[in-house]
């Protein structure tokens, strides 16, 4: 592994919030490498620290002390518009609730992170964006407004949005929660095929099932990696997805 590129890396890293006048330890000292390729689940119940890790990891929160750094820079020692730069180009989000923009198209959608990029122009972005869509099938929908489509284009559309950057690393949250069984599968599907291309991808999820489907799996609890492995035995996300019975809606 150690010939592989560290796209993050994590020294026990800890966070906590006073509340009141009592101290919340939500990360307890944190600490691993996430090499270029991996598919990584983080899993734990409520309350263990996933969501709190993922701010740290989405440079959205600094930590209480503690290294973090993305892609071989110390986010501690950036300023705020700094870091906000750095998430931009260096971090694709997908989210539970997709966050779309309402009532806009795909293709804007998808353009959307590359707007705080001078370097793109407005051709090249439509293009890049046009591109981003077509990779997660949705080149049939770039029209389409966000209110006009289902959860599952809709979560493809932020995938879409999440790959148009060309980013470091892609980051999920709970990126299957809002979706039926079947549905969630296509997705999975689509992040097996980022994975096999090569993305780094970790998704947060509750969902102990998703471990069968990453290359790792990284387990806290209230605030600490209590597990730590490697998935030797992958399952196919679009075999799983073949053996589900047909959708009825159709
Ligand atoms: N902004 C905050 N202020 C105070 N306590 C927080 C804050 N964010 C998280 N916590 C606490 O930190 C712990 C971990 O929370 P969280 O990271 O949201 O866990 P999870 O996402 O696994 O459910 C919980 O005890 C939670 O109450
Ligand atoms: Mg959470």
């Amino acid at each position: 592994m150690d010939s592989k590129k560290v796209v993050i890396e994590l020294q026990n890293v800890k966070r906590e919030f006073l509340v009141g006048d009592e101290m919340v330890h939500a990360l307890r000292g944190v600490s691993f490498k996430i090499y270029e390729g991996e598919f990584v689940t983080i899993m734990g119940k409520s309350g263990s620290g996933k969501s709190t890790l993922l701010n740290q990891l989405g440079c959205l929160d600094t930590p209480s002390s503690g290294e973090y750094l993305l892609d071989g820079v110390s986010v501690r020692t950036m300023s705020r518009p700094q870091r906000a730069v750095l998430r931009n180009r260096k971090i694709g989000f997908i989210f539970q609730n997709y966050n779309l923009l309402p009532k806009t198209t795909s293709i804007e959608n998808v353009e959307l992170p590359l707007m705080y990029n001078s370097d793109v122009s407005s051709t090249e972005r439509h293009d890049r964006a046009i591109e981003a869509l077509k990779a997660v099938g949705l080149g049939d929908r770039l029209y389409h407004k966000s209110n006009q489509m289902s959860g599952g284009q809709m979560q493809r559309v932020a995938i879409a949005r999440a790959l148009v950057n060309n980013p470091a690393v892609i980051l999920a949250d709970e990126a299957t929660g809002n979706l039926d069984t079947r549905t969630s599968f296509e997705i999975l599907v689509l992040f097996q095929k980022l994975f096999a291309a090569g993305r780094t991808i970790i998704f947060v999820t509750h969902n102990p099932d998703l471990a069968n489907y990453s290359s790792r799996n990284i387990m806290l609890r209230d605030g600490k990696v209590i597990s730590d492995e490697y998935n030797n035995n992958i399952q196919s996300a679009a075999e799983a997805l073949a053996q589900l019975p047909p959708s009825t809606d159709e």
